[in-house]
């Protein structure tokens, strides 16, 4: 849907906990020192499990009522390397395993979006935390693997300001 008066951008993402964000800024900042590029703000770390696009309050509700619905048991991610889309130049840090219950989650949210009636993108998942965009040359580094519990996913919004982007967590399940 185009962007109009009663849309929201939103996404679906996995939100981290003040001590996962302070140890996925650690990696952040070093892939800043080692690259030029576009840091993403630190109060924006995240890793989506869908991207909805503009949707309007009806299928937002849509949305919520379904995702009250889906039940999943609490589980862990390893954060353990370093990858890149090269188009456009993403760095980003992702999971060597993917746990069940992640992709149980990935899939439940992806039938949500059919039964509200939203078209994902249809790009597959592949879990990850952009670090940085816009780099411009890539460059290897060792990362330390961080190891996230989580018990909740979130909806959240994309809202574009003078400052740029900010990712607002509108409702958590
Ligand atoms: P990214 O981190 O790989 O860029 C909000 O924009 C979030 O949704 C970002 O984390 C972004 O992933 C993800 N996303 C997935 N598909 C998108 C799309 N078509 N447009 C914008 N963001 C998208």
């Amino acid at each position: 849907m185009p962007p109009g008066k009663n849309t929201q951008r939103l996404f679906f993402a996995l939100w981290p906990d003040d001590k996962t964000r302070k140890a996925i800024s650690v990696s952040a900042k070093q892939a800043a020192q080692y690259h030029q590029g576009k840091s993403i703000h630190i109060n924006n770390l995240h890793l989506t499990l869908a991207f909805l696009g503009n949707v309007n309050q009806a299928q937002r509700e849509c949305f919520e009522q379904c995702a009250e619905s889906i039940s999943v048991q609490p589980f862990s991610l390893c954060l353990d390397h370093l990858g890149v889309f090269p188009c456009p130049s993403v760095l980003w840090l992702g999971v060597k395993e993917q746990p069940g219950e992640l992709i149980y989650l990935a899939i439940s949210i992806e039938k949500c979006a059919c039964d509200c009636g939203v078209k994902l993108d249809n790009k597959g998942f592949n879990p990850h935390v952009t670090l940085m965009r816009k780099v411009k040359q890539l460059n290897e580094f060792d990362v330390e693997s961080i190891h996230w519990n989580i018990n909740q996913f979130c909806l959240v919004e994309s809202v574009s300001g003078s400052e740029g982007v900010e990712y607002k967590v509108v409702k958590s399940w």
